[in-house]
């Protein structure tokens, strides 16, 4: 069943989960701010990751890099030569958009058949050849791809558009060097690789993780907080010996830990998700293998997490650049090499947006005076479920009622999120926990004053059983 992307932003902004960025001033074009639940979520997905990737593991360490970076970081990593898209603009309307999206978009809305296809022209919107300008001028004007704005068949030439953000640091105006706000977290740990060799008794293989903010200035941004300019990254560069058989059979045993993670540490649906394998013709430049996890958004798939073999390729860039050596000295067998490395990055700002996609849920019920009524209910795991107890006094003029009930808010708040909330009838109360997805909500009522005893509500079933107040966990 599928809520459409609508739905979901208006459920997000309505329930504090997701706003749009500095509203008042009539928003920032694909910003978002994250409200108080939305926030929640992201500290309980942030710290389920860290938690099994980090803390329960004797091979990962984390760190947190600068986003702001020597300018030389994004010459050694190929970012500045390379990190762009080509872009085309509609003469007619303005509209500004992707070449290579336009033409996958097309190919996918079409059947093709290879007659169709000139000599010049190929089929293949990820080959390495489609990659070229001039194929991609001649696939839009051969099949007459129109503007999705507007209908036009006019553009310009496709040009690259480098996607990262550049700013200046200095405090003369035009005398201040160019930097760049990081595209992705991955080169803080690259770059800090021998620090932490020196500094720790990490000895390979080992992975460093790290989660951050990474910038770009993507051109089509959109479906809500999927592709957005500013978003957050969890990544983690596991550092291998160099051998490529390894490296491919590391990258080979991610497909179960990474599948895994999401279904039971995020509660992800098992049929929304899916392991996609890159052709060789669709590998970035630096990867000898690429595994996708993909998500069945209501859009259509969609990249979640990437995880690619990229050799030694960065810890190499990094040495010819900054002239330092980065090979490691194996303890064991003296031998002497640059370690390879497999990525496991996955995207925390579409980790949210998926949360909440999954979660997000519609249902006819039957009340207690026997009316069909419809409820919202977000179906969160309990390990990122914004609030996890809702207190609910159910008088609250009666006072040994609320003395209970906030000596138990006191009591559980220290150790989960939880929310107290006394107004409204009861039913009203129940119905604000399940949109923002409480899985249960403790009633406390005049039995609980006589003998000690609360209702606890499932927010799934809406199942209510009695139990003690000392037995209260999650
Ligand atoms: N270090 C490798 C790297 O950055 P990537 O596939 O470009 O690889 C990794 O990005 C993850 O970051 C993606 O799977 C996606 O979840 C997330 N991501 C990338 N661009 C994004 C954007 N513009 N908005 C939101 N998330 C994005």
């Amino acid at each position: 069943m599928w809520y459409s992307l609508e739905t979901i932003v208006a459920w997000a902004k309505r329930r504090a989960f997701a706003y749009p960025g500095s509203e008042i001033y009539g928003g920032l074009a694909n910003a978002r701010d994250l409200g108080p639940y939305g926030v929640e979520l992201k500290r309980n997905i942030v710290d389920a990751r860290w938690k099994h990737f980090v803390q329960e593991r004797n091979d990962m360490v984390g760190m947190d890099a600068a986003i702001l970076m020597n300018p030389k970081v994004w010459e050694a990593s190929g970012h500045v030569s390379g990190f762009s898209d080509p872009l085309v603009d509609c003469k007619k309307c303005k509209n500004r958009e992707r070449a290579d999206k336009l033409i996958e978009e097309y190919i996918a809305k079409h059947t093709i058949t290879i007659e169709q296809v000139q000599e010049k022209i190929w089929v293949n919107a990820l080959a390495p050849e489609a990659r070229t300008f001039e194929k991609q001028t001649a696939f839009l004007n051969e099949f007459k791809v129109k503007c999705p704005k507007c209908g036009a068949c006019d553009r310009t030439e496709p040009k690259k558009f480098n996607l990262m953000f550049k700013t200046q640091q200095g405090v003369i105006d035009g005398e201040g060097k160019d930097i760049y706000l990081r595209p992705e977290t991955a080169q803080g740990i690259f770059v800090n690789f021998k620090n932490i060799l020196d500094t720790t008794r990490m000895r390979i293989p080992f992975g460093i993780a790290q989660i951050g903010k990474s910038f770009r200035n993507e051109i089509t941004p959109g479906n809500f907080m999927f592709r957005v300019r500013e978003f957050e990254q969890m990544e983690i560069e596991f550092f291998l010996e160099n051998d490529e058989e390894k490296g491919l059979k590391w990258l080979q045993d991610r497909k179960e830990t990474s599948e895994n993670w999401w279904i039971e540490k995020i509660g992800i649906k098992k049929d929304k998700l899916r392991f996609r394998e890159h052709g060789a013709d669709e590998l970035s430049f630096y990867s000898k293998g690429t595994r996708d996890v993909e998500y069945d958004f209501p859009r259509g798939w969609g990249e979640l997490q990437g995880i690619a073999y990229r050799t030694d390729y960065d810890l190499q860039q990094h040495m010819k650049f900054s002239g330092k050596d980065l090979q490691y000295n194996d303890p064991i067998t003296g031998k002497r090499y640059v370690p390879h490395c497999v990525e496991p990055s996955r995207g925390l700002t579409r980790a949210i947006l998926t949360a909440m996609i999954d979660a997000y849920d519609e249902e006819e019920y039957t009340n207690q005076k026997g009316e069909k009524e419809t409820r919202t209910v977000a179906r969160f795991h309990k390990n990122i479920a914004p609030v996890k107890f809702a207190i609910l006094p159910l008088i609250k003029k009666d006072e040994k009622q609320v003395e209970i009930a906030e000596d138990l808010f006191k009591k559980l708040s220290k150790l989960y999120k939880c929310e107290y909330d006394d107004s409204g009838a009861i039913g009203k109360r129940y119905r604000r926990q399940d949109e923002i997805g409480t899985p249960y909500c403790i009633t406390i009522d005049q039995q609980s004053c006589e003998d000690g005893t609360v209702t606890i509500r499932d927010r799934d079933t809406m199942q209510q059983t009695r139990v003690k107040i000392e037995e209260i966990s999650l």
